[in-house]
């Protein structure tokens, strides 16, 4: 459906790796969808190109390679190029900005301002764009990191809620935007079936893994600053989590949903500093091989500092303090350079109270849920049925649900889908700023003790996945990773 507002879309960062690889191709892939309003305009803004020619030679080089995924539509390509403005602009100089009020100002529709840039130019943007009148009729789109911690995050946050309302504020987690986070919605409130389960008496364990294969790529610099904590846990698996753990929404409101999300994080057990080390484990990884590459140790990388003790990789358990989920152990983990990529949710269900049909019923993990988000989406139910002959032997066997089967057009690419929610004003896939305080919250004494503690993180062999540590957290609680299953 084609967006029914015009707009202008003003990309800050316009040559920047992130409008590279993502905002420019996912508004490329809506432009050929048909799904943006014929007179929305794009309008970049950086200071590198001298102007829109050069610009476009810069798109064509450097963006073209990122969108042929679904084969280049060539005509489409070119159309989408027409609706490029370009603004050659220093963002540290706000008195220029009346250039941008000048190009912008006469262009129709709702104006959509999208940070990407480095957070320390969010709030001189958000004024200067204020100082020349930019900030009416706008939305403006901030990426993460936003801050560093509550302290800097609220700072940023209470200097752009001077100039823009909460309502017009759009934090981008793009793990949202992922078409099969969303159907974690679905699957939880569009079915009679999972819900009466979803709780404390029915489920034993939980366990959410984001893991990669990739290591810092380039952003050295950025990661040994930020941590696996700042970069992963504190937004996209705390998002998950809260997701999975949340009560049903009374409808897809975008404050009706996040005020349940708000919730589970808010009911999140604080850690106990004298505990950590048996919630909380960190690791860094050392040279190793991925498939069969070998890989250099991450103290090696570009930017990183060689006595760096950033975390690469964290395993954590964290329980939810109210009913539905008193007790259950949520394992959380994501890491670079693990074994591979792989993104799901585990959902592991007590077995039976009594078993008439021998021991394999009484096994943990008998019944499972495994809710894969990437790199394909797909739902696998485990369950025990009779093994065929004599006796009554009972084996482990599963329902498979893989969603391209049943749907083989239509998805879209979690930036695609967000840009074009912010567009049209829908808030409910963007983090709101009591959502965001709230996990930096929980984060933070854990940020802090590690920032004090003199224990580096535990290393890992690039390749594996990660530290004995985090196998050993969970087998205290009689459980183990998915992996470790077989
Ligand atoms: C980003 C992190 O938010 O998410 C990156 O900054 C990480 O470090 C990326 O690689 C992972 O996203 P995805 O969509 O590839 O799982």
């Amino acid at each position: 459906m084609q967006t029914d507002s015009s707009f202008t879309f003003v990309l800050f960062g316009g040559t920047g790796d992130l409008s590279m690889r993502k905002i420019l191709p996912a508004l490329y892939e809506a432009h050929r969808a048909g799904l943006l309003a014929e007179t929305g305009k794009i309008v970049a803004v950086a200071r590198h190109e001298d102007n829109r020619d050069a610009y476009l030679a810069w798109v064509n080089e450097h963006v073209k390679p990122h969108v042929s995924k679904n084969g280049l539509d060539e005509a489409a390509w070119k159309s989408f190029l027409e609706r490029i403005v370009y603004v050659k602009l220093d963002l540290s100089r706000p008195e220029d900005f009346g250039v941008l009020r000048d190009a912008v100002g006469t262009l129709p529709g709702i104006r959509v301002f999208y940070l990407a840039t480095s957070p320390s130019l969010f709030v001189p943007i958000c004024r200067a764009l204020a100082s020349v009148g930019l900030n009416e009729n706008a939305r403006i789109v901030l990426e993460k990191p936003l801050g560093y911690d509550l302290r800097s995050s609220n700072a940023i946050n209470d200097a752009v809620g001077e100039i823009f309302a909460e309502g017009q504020i759009y934090r981008i987690d793009h793990y949202l935007g992922k078409e099969p986070v969303q159907n974690l919605l679905a699957l939880r409130f569009g079915n009679a079936l999972f819900e009466p389960l979803w709780r404390r008496e029915w489920v034993e364990s939980i366990q959410i893994t984001i893991a990669e294969e990739l290591g810092v790529e380039g952003r050295g610099d950025f990661y040994d600053n930020t941590g696996a904590l700042r970069d992963m846990v504190q937004n996209h698996l705390l998002q998950l989590l809260s997701i999975i753990a949340m009560e049903p929404p009374h409808s897809m409101d975008a404050d009706a949903v996040r005020n349940e999300k708000l919730r589970v994080l808010r009911s999140l057990k604080p850690i106990d500093p004298r505990e950590i080390s048996k919630v909380a484990v960190r690791g860094q990884y050392h040279a190793g091989g991925i498939r069969g590459t070998p890989v250099p140790a991450y103290s090696t990388e570009k930017g990183v500092k060689p006595d760096s003790t950033t975390e690469t990789f964290v395993a954590l358990k964290v329980e939810i303090e109210n009913w539905r989920w008193a007790g259950v152990p949520f394992f959380l983990r994501t890491g670079k350079r693990l074994a591979d990529r792989v993104a799901e949710i585990v959902v592991n269900f007590r077995p039976v109270p009594h078993s008439a049909l021998g021991a394999t019923a009484l096994r943990p993990g008998a019944n499972r849920l495994v809710i894969r988000l990437q790199p394909n989406e797909t739902i696998r139910l485990y369950c025990l049925a009779k093994q065929p002959g004599e006796g009554m032997n009972l084996a482990s066997v599963h329902l498979d649900l893989a969603f391209d089967q049943f749907f083989r057009e239509g998805q879209m690419e979690a930036y695609q889908r967000l840009l074009l929610d912010v567009i049209s004003g829908r808030l409910a896939l963007f983090v709101r700023r009591d959502e965001q305080e709230a996990a930096w919250r929980w984060v933070e004494p854990i940020l802090g003790e590690w920032a004090n503690s003199n224990k580096p993180p535990k290393p890992y062999a690039a390749g594996t996945w990660g530290p004995a540590a985090s196998s050993a957290m969970l087998a205290q609680h009689g459980t183990c990773w998915l992996e470790e299953e077989n």
